[in-house]
């Protein structure tokens, strides 16, 4: 749970948006967080106060001379000791009030009257001209200079009918915004590309050969890098998996795809992580036309040839620049501590990690051994996202361990 324990004051303003207020509401309790909703006037008019209250498990404040608070200052009462304030939907009117330092209703007022230190997050939510005018744009900006986040907005289609950007962001990518803003962010303005998930290597047209790796440790990289403030490439496999937000996904078949979109893309990375399952070796026959059974006949002959590697055709290059800083995985499945410091010797690469166990394809959980130039550290059972996060992490501390010799 993402959010276990963390007060979060949610905001709905006015605009239609307000139904997946409902819905986000739900996500924010399903990941530990209270929930403390106080709506405009405008917002009662989309979604009921009922709903919110039903759905937060807790008393919905509308104004400022609701005498339920004992002291009568819920604009206090209700951020003291809050994690973040989260506006959303934000319309074009209440970002003009949060730019201005409006306090004319309940949530403007809680809005300034927020302590240092208290996030305020707004996820925008208007038509695309609305979003687009000159005015609006002005006061992104002022919020944005002001250090208040803005989550999106969205582009496509809109309740009134018009497409374009505008769209209050859907619940659960605001939730995962709401879940970066409080993690590290060790790794800010650093480019990191990662190849995850398995590859698939022709037969024919149809048929093809590929392994069982589900790319979730390589998407919770993916993630987890993001959530600390990194821009993130993933190549990736044929996955199931939803890309992560906020990450760029170039999607390949095969290894030597996933090589050549690594190295169009290599340049100008801080940090390289091969998180992929790459078959070793690919087809060297792979027929043009799906090959046909025959009564009685034999079946088709394939022959094999090598396929590059890729981590350490990256690693190679990294000899004359020293970036990008290279990471590899390795599955064994006996003998991890020697073949693991093995292998990252003869990777040529400064951090291998190691999965302890050979079942770790398709799981959730992991847990994983680091392997550097000083030794060897295990990072005990977690689910791969922590793990990702703690991965990261180290990932950082090394980079800026680097930067302190440069
Ligand atoms: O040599 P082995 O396949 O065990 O090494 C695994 C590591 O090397 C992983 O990080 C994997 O992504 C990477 N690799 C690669 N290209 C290959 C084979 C492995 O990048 N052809």
């Amino acid at each position: 749970m993402d959010l276990q324990g963390k007060k979060i004051v949610l905001g709905l303003s006015g605009g239609v948006a307000c139904y997946k207020a409902a819905e986000l509401c739900r996500a924010l309790i399903k990941q530990g967080a209270q929930v403390h909703v106080v709506m405009t006037e405008a917002a009662t008019h989309f979604i009921g106060a009922v709903t919110m209250q039903a759905l937060s498990g807790n008393p919905v404040w509308l104004d400022q001379w609701d005498a339920r608070m004992a002291n009568n200052m819920a604009h206090i009462d209700l951020t003291r000791g809050a994690d973040a304030i989260l506006i959303a939907p934000c319309s074009a009117d209440f970002m003009r009030k949060l730019a201005h330092g409006a306090c004319d209703d309940l949530l403007s007022t809680l809005c300034v009257a927020r302590p240092h230190g208290v996030p305020l997050l707004v996820a925008p939510a208007m038509n695309v001209e609305m979003w687009q005018n000159a005015a609006t744009q002005r006061n992104a900006a002022t919020l944005r200079a002001d250090g208040i986040q803005l989550f999106g907005p969205g582009a496509g289609e809109q309740a009134c009918g018009e497409t374009g950007l505008g769209r209050m962001l859907e619940p659960e990518q605001i939730l995962d915004e709401l879940v970066a803003s409080f993690q590290h962010k060790i790794l800010a303005g650093k480019r990191v590309l990662i190849t995850a998930g398995p590859t698939f290597e022709a037969i024919d047209p149809v048929r093809g050969i590929t392994n069982l790796s589900s790319g979730k440790m390589g998407y919770a990289i993916a993630r987890a890098a993001r959530e600390a403030g990194a821009e993130v490439t993933l190549v990736s496999g044929p996955t199931a998996l939803p890309t992560p937000f906020g990450v760029r996904r170039i999607d390949v078949l095969s290894a030597q795809q996933m090589m050549d979109a690594v190295m169009a893309g290599v340049e100008g990375q801080h940090v390289f992580i091969g998180v992929a399952a790459v078959a070793d070796w690919r087809v060297a026959n792979a027929s043009e036309q799906k090959l046909k059974k025959q009564e009685g006949g034999a079946a088709p002959a394939l022959e094999f040839v090598q396929n590059p590697d890729i981590l350490a055709t990256v690693a190679a290059t990294t000899s004359l620049s020293g970036w990008p800083y290279c990471v590899g995985f390795a599955a064994e499945s006996e003998n991890l501590v020697e073949y693991g410091a093995a292998k990252r010797e003869r990777k040529g690469i400064p951090l291998l990690v190691g999965n302890i166990g050979h079942h770790t394809f398709g799981q959730d959980e992991n847990s994983i051994v680091l392997f550097d130039e000083s030794g060897h550290t295990v990072l005990p059972r977690a689910d791969k996202l922590t793990l990702a996060r703690q991965l990261v992490s180290e990932i950082g501390k090394r980079l800026e361990a680097r930067s302190l010799l440069t």
